[in-house]
C-alpha cells in the first residue's frame, strides 16, 4: 500500500467530518461565504506558516507557488472583513508531519475546485469576485508531482506514523475552524 493510499484510508472519516462541517455554509450567501473564508483562513494561515517555519521548501521547492495565504487574504479584503487570528503552534514539524499537513492542504484543492464553480454561480457579485483562494491555480501538474514526491518520501516506512499524525493535525484544525465559524453559531475571535 502506498503512503497516499494509507493517508486516504486513515483520513477518510476525518474528511467526511470536514466535508459535513463545511457543507453547512450556504456559499451563495455573502455572510456564509465570508464565514467560510474566515474559517479556512484561520486554519490555512496557521498551517502554512507552520509548514514554512518547518522548512517545507526543502521538501517542495515550488512551495511559493502553492501557498494560498495571500490569495485568501485578498478575498477577505475584497469582502471587507478582518483576517481571523490564526492558530498558533508552539513547535515546528518534523519531515513526516510536514508531508502529512501538505497532503491535506494540497488535497483540499480537489474540493475547492467544485466549490469554486458553485460560488461562481452566486447572484452576489461581491461573492463571485472574491474567489482567489478557491480558484487558486498551482503550477501545472502540481498534484501528480506532489503525489510522486509524497510516495517517494513514503518509501521510508519510518516516516509513516509522522505523516499520518500530520494529516490528523491538519484535518483537526480545519474541522475546529469549520465548526467555530459555522452559520448559526456566534463566531469567536
Ligand atoms: C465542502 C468541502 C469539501 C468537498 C466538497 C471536498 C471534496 C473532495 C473530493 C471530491 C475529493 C476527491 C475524492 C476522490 O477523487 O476520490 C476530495 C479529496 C480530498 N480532500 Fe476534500 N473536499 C472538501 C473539503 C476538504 C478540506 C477542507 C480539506 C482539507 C482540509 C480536504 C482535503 C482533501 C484531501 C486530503 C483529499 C484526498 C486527496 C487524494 O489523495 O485523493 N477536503 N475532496
Amino acid at each position: 500500500m502506498s503512503i497516499r493510499e494509507m493517508l486516504r484510508a486513515e483520513g477518510g472519516a476525518l474528511h467526511a467530518q470536514v466535508d459535513a462541517a463545511f457543507g453547512r455554509y450556504a456559499l451563495h450567501s455573502r455572510s456564509d461565504y465570508t464565514a467560510f473564508l474566515q474559517a479556512h483562513a484561520q486554519a490555512l494561515f496557521g498551517l502554512e506558516a507552520l509548514l514554512e517555519r518547518s522548512g517545507i521548501e526543502r521538501l517542495l521547492p515550488d512551495w511559493a507557488e502553492r501557498r494560498r495565504t495571500q490569495a485568501l487574504g485578498a478575498d477577505l479584503q475584497c469582502l471587507q472583513v478582518a483576517a481571523p487570528q490564526p492558530e498558533v503552534f508552539e513547535r515546528t514539524l518534523d519531515e513526516g508531519e510536514c508531508w502529512g499537513v501538505a497532503y491535506v492542504l494540497e488535497g483540499s484543492r480537489l474540493g475547492s475546485r467544485l466549490l469554486d464553480r458553485h460560488v461562481g454561480e452566486s447572484p452576489d457579485e461581491g461573492v463571485r469576485e472574491a474567489r482567489a483562494y478557491l480558484g487558486h491555480v498551482p503550477p501545472k501538474g502540481a498534484w501528480p508531482a506532489f503525489l510522486e514526491r509524497l510516495d517517494h518520501a513514503g518509501g521510508d516506512a519510518a516516516l509513516h506514523p509522522a505523516m499520518l499524525a500530520g494529516q490528523r493535525l491538519a484535518f483537526t484544525i480545519f474541522l475546529a475552524a469549520g465548526r467555530r465559524y459555522a452559520p448559526g453559531t456566534a463566531p469567536l475571535p
